[in-house]
């Protein structure tokens, strides 16, 4: 076959890029080494060591809290790793299970998600919440396996009143502890504010709140260095500058947040690119920063389910009309339904949409505040981080 005189994939393919290894850059990869957590490490080792004791294991349970992009799922994914190295020197069977619970944000999906961890013929269905968590224990007695349990972005099910499941799992190692067998479950609860425990039963809230880890932000000098560990990872030796990683650093310093400055260069990068340019220059960093808000991220809308991103349509068209700061909810559930007329769905009731703003809200996606004085009643007022209404309007639609 005569060759295509102009095949723009070929021209794609040859065409230059400051990368070497773009999946580095991802959320999800964990380094190697995470840098500055020698301190947060030690304590979260010293509160969970009981778990490897020979004789008299030990359950423990903790709290780790920080903001967006601190490295909370960081720090417990590398701490579940060392664990796993010193059980198995030790020979000491231990299971580490890391639970997302904004995509489990049920009692029942996360105890089914457990007992399917620690078992593949645990059937999808057809237990009920109590019976599951009976499976959970059998499980850890029979092949006497001691659990080291992370329930990561725990605000998503405390906020749905979730937080009863805590207590059943503390009681497995009571009821299974007799004679040799001992099978200790040690929680690690990651949140973004550990406000949820006010509302938790006094003895389970006490026995957490004296082991609370606030994530220390991370100063720009640091910020610097976790962002070079990332691009020698990533890019082609020398292609980004100096001074591009120090603003990248600068800007996400305010926030002390690793995954903004992460974000930033990697963004840098796609904008050299796109000029051709062999190299990463301070101005990338800046036209990346005008294009991602560190609360308005991708990933965070891109998991919000239809109706959520409907509703904050809703509150972003309103705002947008209205040119105010704050609007009164009941504006925004309005605008909520006339868009859910333009796209044919039916719309929400009124409690469930007073149950996405609360969650929109701690996605830091918007903001709520009651009513002041001169207000008539209650009225709950949204606003929007300073983010381009226009811009999140258009990713918005194109999302939904
Ligand atoms: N101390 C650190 N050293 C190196 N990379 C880090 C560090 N802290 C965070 N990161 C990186 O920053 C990003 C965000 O971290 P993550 O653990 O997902 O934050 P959180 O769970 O608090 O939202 C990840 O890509 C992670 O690898
Ligand atoms: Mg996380």
């Amino acid at each position: 076959m005569p060759m295509t005189e102009y095949n723009v994939l070929e021209e794609e393919l040859s065409r230059p890029s400051v990368f070497k290894d773009e999946s580095k850059l991802s959320i999800d990869f964990l380094p190697s080494k995470l840098l500055y957590r020698e301190l947060e490490l030690r304590f979260l080792a010293r509160h969970l060591l009981g778990l490897l004791n020979l004789e008299t294991p030990k359950s423990s349970n903790l709290l780790v809290v920080g903001g967006v992009g601190i490295g909370k799922t960081s720090l417990a994914k590398t701490f579940g790793k060392m664990l796993m190295e010193s059980s198995r020197k030790r020979n000491i069977p231990v299971k580490y299970v890391h639970i997302n619970c904004r995509t489990n944000n049920t009692p029942y999906l996360i105890f089914q998600t457990i007992a399917r961890e620690l078992s593949q013929h645990v059937p999808a269905r057809g237990y009920s919440t109590e019976e599951i968590v009976g499976v959970i224990g059998d499980l850890l007695r029979l092949q006497q396996l001691r659990l080291f349990l992370v329930l990561d972005e725990f605000d998503f099910v405390a906020l749905r009143g979730g937080t009863e499941i805590i207590y059943p799992l503390t009681r497995i190692h009571d009821a299974n502890r007799s004679g040799t067998i001992s099978t200790p479950v040690s929680l690690l609860l990651i949140a973004r504010s550990p406000a949820f425990l006010e509302r938790m039963d006094q003895s389970t809230a006490s026995s957490l709140g004296h082991s609370v880890l606030r994530m220390r932000k991370d100063s720009q000098a640091q910020l610097v260095d976790i962002i070079q560990q990332r691009v020698d990872l990533a890019f082609k030796d020398g292609v980004v500058d100096k001074e591009a990683i120090r603003l990248a650093a600068d800007i996400a310093s305010e926030l002390g947040d690793a995954r903004h400055a992460i974000e930033l260069i990697w963004y840098a990068g796609k904008y050299a690119d796109e000029e051709q340019s062999p190299y990463v220059f301070p101005d990338h960093v800046r036209q990346a920063k005008s294009s991602i808000h560190p609360v308005v991220r991708r990933e965070t809308i891109y998991g919000l389910g239809l109706h959520k991103l409907v509703l904050l349509l809703g509150i972003v068209r309103q705002l947008k009309h209205s040119k105010l700061a704050y609007i009164k909810t009941s504006d925004a559930i309005q605008e909520y339904k006339m868009a859910c007329e333009e796209f044919m769905l039916a719309p929400r009731k009124h409690t469930q949409l007073w149950q996405y703003l609360k969650e929109l809200a701690i996605f830091d996606l918007i903001q709520v505040k009651p009513s002041g004085k001169g207000y008539r009643g209650k009225t709950t007022f949204i606003s929007l981080p300073d983010v381009s209404t226009r811009q999140l309007e258009n990713e918005l639609l194109s999302l939904i």
